[in-house]
């Protein structure tokens, strides 16, 4: 029996398990779960040897010296306690993207805090009030610093998780390597900022190419899938496999397998879905992102032992997942807004998933991309990072319920970011979405129109931004102010 469980397991979750569970370790794994609220994190140079395999390592930015940074587990619901170091020779700070904390907390340069300068510190304290997977990456110069290696996974434990046999964390990112190894440099290309972003050539699970993942044929894992891209939007398949999905973007939904069996993942989202391993002994199974069209390449790919099943049947154990305090919008009485996303080069192209490289007529539909803005929403570009002077395009009273009409009138994907809440989503093209999800982060295909509501229960300024990182940059955020 090679049966572990990553986490504590509570007694309902063990009476949902049923006697067919197979436990022989209750007890967290070391270096996993060993849960403390108290995290020091230091941003600096290092090196990874990110596409694995005795290719050359590259020079990187990194939290605490790895690709990805470290793995933060906090509780629900108590307190946690962050100190960063910056170590770098440039401004950064922390975002912990998804989490709905106090907006002092919440990392963007000018808007929020101060920037840490170099050689200084910033202690995040907070409580986080949802369980789930949220990750962290620096909102200070974002496209190099992400770009670089900055970014890591939290997970907020669940007073009652689900009933697995592993809890596993795949953080996916995007890299453009040179043909030595290195991180290609042109950071910020403006043609790149009007078109698709910074799309890599590399891509990573927890900081190194993977050729195989170890599986055990009958386990059951939730697994835990973080797109820490600039850019790189993800379609995931796992061949002769169903996952479920049973949380996006931290938040715990109805149980349910994703269309056509593909997992969409746009850049910043995250989908916990579980797994039961129900392929053979001794095969493997390919997991393909083959989101843009003509260019499907393998994840990586599950590696069954060749043991026996560790279970005779898929367990029957609950999936659901209990939800997090967030508090549901009264769409009768919300106030409505519109966010019109214009800009970018004309025609998605190959890049949009749409088929078709980019033709020389391209360059006609460009915006004016004086200061670098490419792009607008509702005829505005903020452009850059967290800066000082940041004015609200929108302003809320506290408690109030809103709903927010986003049009993508351009050729492009935008996985549209809020911080501070959740948005609950209502609609996408007129068609009532089929889960109201609650995201943080909602991916929107070129000409998309995407309702959503939340309460605007959280104090502060709070930025609403395409998490394209480029497209940021160049003018796709905005701040929506809750007073
Ligand atoms: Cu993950 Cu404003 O970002
Ligand atoms: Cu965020
Ligand atoms: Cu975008």
């Amino acid at each position: 029996m090679h049966t572990e469980f990553n986490g504590r397991i509570s007694r309902r979750s063990l009476l949902q398990a049923g006697a067919g569970l197979l436990l022989t370790a209750v007890l967290p794994a070391p270096g996993l779960a060993a849960t403390s609220g108290e995290y020091r994190i230091a941003a600096a140079p290092a090196r990874a040897p990110l596409a694995g395999d005795g290719r050359p390592e590259a020079d990187v930015w990194a939290y605490n010296e790895t690709i990805p940074g470290s793995l933060v587990r906090l509780r629900q619901g108590e307190a946690a306690r962050l100190v960063v170091e910056n170590r770098l020779d440039q401004d950064t700070t922390v975002h912990w993207h998804g989490i709905r904390l106090p907006n002092a907390m919440d990392g963007v340069p000018g808007l929020t805090q101060p920037p840490i300068r170099p050689g200084e510190s910033f202690v995040y304290e907070f409580t986080p009030p949802d369980a789930g997977t949220f990750w962290y990456h620096p909102h200070a110069n974002s496209l190099e610093q992400l770009g670089r290696g900055l970014a890591g996974a939290v997970i907020v434990e669940e007073r009652e998780p689900v009933a697995v046999d592993r809890d596993v964390l795949w953080l996916l990112a995007d890299w453009r390597l040179t043909a030595e190894g290195a991180i290609s440099t042109g950071f910020g290309n403006r043609m790149e900022a009007a078109m698709s972003g910074r799309v890599g050539n590399t891509v990573t699970l927890n900081g190194q190419v993977s050729k195989e993942e170890q599986v055990r044929a009958g386990e059951r894992v939730r697994l835990r899938l973080v797109n820490g891209s600039l850019a790189r939007i993800m379609a995931l398949r796992f061949e002769g496999h169903r996952p479920v999905i049973i949380a996006v973007d931290g938040q715990p939904c109805d149980p349910h397998e994703p269309d056509s069996g593909r997992i969409l993942l746009g850049p910043a989202m995250r989908i916990d879905v579980v797994l039961d391993m129900q392929g053979e002994p001794g095969r493997r199974y390919g997991v393909i992102d083959d989101f843009y069209d003509g260019l499907s390449y393998p994840v990586t790919q599950l590696v069954y032992d060749e043991r026996q099943s560790v279970r005779e049947h898929p367990l029957d154990a609950r999936l659901d997942l209990s939800r997090n305090p967030l508090p549901e919008p009264d769409l009768a009485s919300a106030e409505r807004h519109e966010l019109a996303l214009q800009g970018g080069m004309m025609g998605g192209g190959a890049m949009a998933g749409t088929g078709g490289m980019m033709g020389s007529g391209m360059m006609h539909g460009m915006m004016g991309m004086d200061g670098g803005a490419a792009w607008t929403i509702n005829g505005q570009s903020m452009t850059g990072d967290g800066h000082a002077g940041m004015e609200p395009a929108l302003t809320f009273q506290r408690g109030r319920s809103v709903m927010l009409a986003m049009r993508n009138e351009t050729a492009w994907w935008h996985p549209m970011h809020f911080h501070g809440h959740s948005m609950r989503v209502l609609s996408r093209n007129g068609a009532s979405a089929p889960h109201r999800q609650w995201q943080d982060t909602v991916l929107m295909a070129p000409k998309d129109v995407v309702e959503v509501a939340f309460v605007a229960d959280n104090p502060g300024d709070w930025m609403l931004h395409c998490h394209v990182m480029d497209h940021q940059m160049a003018g796709l955020m905005t701040v929506l102010r809750v007073s």
